[in-house]
């Protein structure tokens, strides 16, 4: 156990024996629109009461609706599990009794066609989340859950009624892809670590996770066609330990479990460069026919496959095969970045080529900006990391773009010179740098038609373990689900950090191990909360 995780447990369960008596009496304001709730809701009005929550409560679902029934076992086990309170579940076609909760969905509102749109309305009789779709439900659950204490988030602390404060959200995200990126590559994560970021993920209604499957230090996911890919190239990591990979069975169950929390999986197979794990497995991607050695460092840009060999076509339609076949999801990442070892004109042949296999499995292609110099069209997708001038080629021919701008958006990048994790090559990303900055106002020609929405990347050189991803990942990942879900015009840092501070003692009771940045003015929840005997 790493010193600092020993640190965390000593803190939160200390803050839980702390807590404990007085937060039987701590309730949430009476007054909903001074909420915590991140991201910022498009709407809220307060009406002053509260409802009571208690062993009488059940939740009422909507008759036939299997994902929305999924929805309501997540909130009952998390209402079980910190209350010890029965919390059935029901369906039904009618509005329920009083002193309940309702999961329904209604008709798509007329400017809300997505399936993200819900209304969470606590009247003192009833709490009703109405959605437009299962997706905007289960945000209407993350949102009531961050109404409740966070204490919510540990088992069996409360034993007494939950008391919400009653009123109307409506809300709706601004962009349909809010997204992270782990790097499975530099460093392996195993199952259970990704899983946990999918829940992060979920608790701040983002949905996606994509994942960076491949690059010169390892090759993380099994390809049965090509073997030692993950026998040889998945043998080592950066620093030279034992690295990993995912079974396509592990990769399966990463896949449902995001889906559960209505994430979807992107997968990235970063080439022509970046594939050093791959050069060394099969000495037919090589020009020169041989073997690279294994690679364990940092440098970038050193590695590519052999553009005009057609045998290279064939790994890549294999790999694409393999991988499309245990994607649900609409996209394909095929990388693209920093192959500064491939001639200009081999790179355009090489991305023209993988785009039409990613097309030919049902994909969409996804590709750092780079890509936006092969021959693009509007099924394609760019995401802009580095250069605004390749963003900007990108929208001119018609692809859509993903915001991750390495300035603000990087989460690999330190918080500032005393951070000891981290890179600094974009600069320091303190948790306002990684909150103040809008999609739609970044590049000159780059409006929010153009936008699919906005992605942070966490790339794991100096990344080793869940707790390191965690350090660099909170606080800024809320902010940037902020950025992705909220109307700029309804966004302030001043404003934001209040609420983000309220966060502290849900990070805490998550076990999450943050970075208490100097500028963010933590406070202790109950301080917030209201006395109630
Ligand atoms: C990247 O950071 N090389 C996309």
């Amino acid at each position: 156990m790493k010193m600092k995780f020993l640190f965390f447990a000593i803190l939160t369960l200390g803050g839980v024996l702390l807590f404990a008596p007085s937060c039987k009496k701590a309730y949430p304001t009476t007054d909903m629109s001074i909420n915590s709730v991140i991201p910022r809701p498009d709407s809220v009005a307060a009406t002053s009461g509260t409802f009571v929550l208690d062993d009488g409560t059940s939740i009422y679902v909507q008759s036939g609706n299997e994902r929305l029934m999924k929805n309501a076992i997540f909130l009952a086990e998390m209402l079980r599990n910190a209350t010890g309170f029965e919390i059935e579940i029901n369906e039904t076609n009618r509005k329920p009794r009083e002193g309940n909760i309702f999961l329904t969905i209604v008709e798509e509102k007329e400017n809300n066609p997505s399936n993200e749109f819900y209304e969470l309305s606590i009247t003192e009789k009833l709490v009703t989340i109405a959605s437009s779709g299962e997706e905007g439900n289960f945000y209407g659950i993350q949102t009531l859950r961050q109404l409740l204490p966070s204490n919510i988030e540990t088992e069996g602390i409360f034993e007494e009624p939950l008391l919400l404060p009653t009123g109307t959200i409506i809300d709706s995200p601004q962009y349909g892809y809010r997204g992270a990126m782990l790097d499975v590559a530099r460093h392996f994560f195993d199952v259970e670590s990704v899983k946990r970021v999918v829940d992060y993920l979920a608790l701040y209604k983002m949905n996606v996770l994509h994942l960076h499957l491949t690059d010169d230090q390892g090759w993380r996911i099994e390809i049965e066609s090509w073997p030692n890919l993950t026998s040889h190239g998945g043998s080592t990591e950066v620093g030279g330990g034992e690295g990993g990979y995912f079974s396509k069975e592990d990769y399966k169950e990463i896949v449902r479990y995001a889906e559960e929390h209505y994430i979807m999986i992107v997968p990235e197979v970063d080439m022509p460069g970046h594939t050093n794990a791959a050069l060394a497995s099969y000495p037919e991607l090589n020009c020169d026919g041989k073997v690279t050695e294994l690679y364990t460092g940092i440098k970038v840009g050193f590695s590519t496959l052999c553009t005009d060999k057609e045998v290279v076509y064939e790994f890549v339609d294999d790999v694409v095969r393999e991988i499309s076949e245990i994607t649900p999801g609409r996209y394909f990442h095929i990388g693209g970045d920093e192959s500064h070892s491939t001639k200009q004109d081999d790179y355009v042949y090489f991305v023209n080529r993988a785009r039409e296999i990613v097309k030919s499995y049902g994909k969409q292609m996804i590709g750092w900006d780079e890509v936006a110099h092969a021959d693009i069209n509007s099924e394609d997708v760019v995401q802009f990391w580095a250069r605004e001038k390749n963003a900007s080629m990108g929208v001119k021919k018609g692809a859509s773009i993903i915001m991750s701008p390495s300035k603000h958006a990087y989460m690999d990048m330190k918080y500032d010179s005393t951070t000891v994790l981290g890179l600094t090559w974009a600069g320091f990303t303190e948790v306002d740098d990684a909150y103040i900055w809008s999609p739609d106002t970044l590049i000159d020609d780059i409006n929010s038609k153009d936008i699919l929405g906005v992605e942070a990347p966490l790339w794991s050189e100096t990344v080793e373990d869940l707790d390191d991803v965690e350090f660099l990942i909170f606080p800024r990942l809320p902010g940037y689900a902020e950025v992705a879900w909220t109307d700029p015009s309804k966004r302030s840092w001043d404003e934001y950090k209040e609420r983000l501070g309220r966060h502290e003692n849900r990070f805490k009771a998550l076990g999450i191990d943050f970075y208490q940045s100097p500028l963010v003015p933590w406070q202790d929840e109950h301080d917030f909360f209201v006395e109630k005997e």
